[in-house]
């Protein structure tokens, strides 16, 4: 069995969908989810799904071991972002190299970098007249959304779109492929 963590900051739909996607998998599983905040909703959402959660804070992620201890001691092996905000510490990307994938809520490299998340993107991608966005799924490295692209899938921007309809398309997206494409890059890391 391959353990997975996801690490969410927010609402938690990505994380929800991922999860009971691999909940009767033979080989994979979800088996903790990790956040830096105490109000996300996708804690309320692991508990539901009786997922084991942790919090932790901006001190201990970057300056402390205890986040790879913690996977350590849970036998995580591979690392998922699902609408997490943080840059990823060297402790983590040293301890799990091409093993941790992230998701982003447009075409990568555009729209992408520090700031750029969730609604944020949506707005910019609106605001520029684009006809077309999507989802990128990728590796993370020690910069923000420029990781290998793994994955991309597109969509219409319509000329009457709003941030929340285009985020409820993005969103159609992403729980479409993200667990898919998830499967795929840890069934391929493993013997
Ligand atoms: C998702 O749309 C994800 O692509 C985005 O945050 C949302 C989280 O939604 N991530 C980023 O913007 C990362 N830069 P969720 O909490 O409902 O899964």
């Amino acid at each position: 069995m391959t353990n997975i963590a996801i690490l969410a900051s927010g609402n938690g739909t990505n994380a929800q969908r991922i999860s009971e996607y691999f909940s009767n998998h033979p080989a994979i599983r979800v088996r903790l989810i990790l956040s830096n905040r105490t109000d996300a909703y996708v804690l309320t959402r692991a508990q539901k799904l009786g997922i084991p959660c942790h919090v932790f804070d901006r001190f201990t992620f970057y300056n402390t071991s205890e986040i790879p201890e913690i996977l350590t001691n849970n036998e995580i092996s591979f690392l998922v972002l699902a609408g997490f905000l943080w840059l990823i510490p060297g402790n983590l990307l040293k301890a799990y190299p091409g093993r941790i994938v992230n998701i982003h809520p447009a075409l990568l490299p555009e729209y992408g970098g520090k700031g750029m998340y969730g609604e944020r993107v949506h707005e910019a991608v609106i605001k520029a007249g684009e006809r077309e966005s999507g989802i990128s799924i990728h590796y993370v490295n020690e910069r923000y959304d420029e990781g290998d692209i793994i994955f991309q899938a597109r969509c219409p921007v319509f000329s009457g779109d709003t941030v929340e309809t285009l985020a409820g398309r993005i969103h159609e997206l992403e729980y479409e492929y993200y667990p898919e494409v998830i499967e795929k890059v840890v069934m391929s890391h493993e013997p």
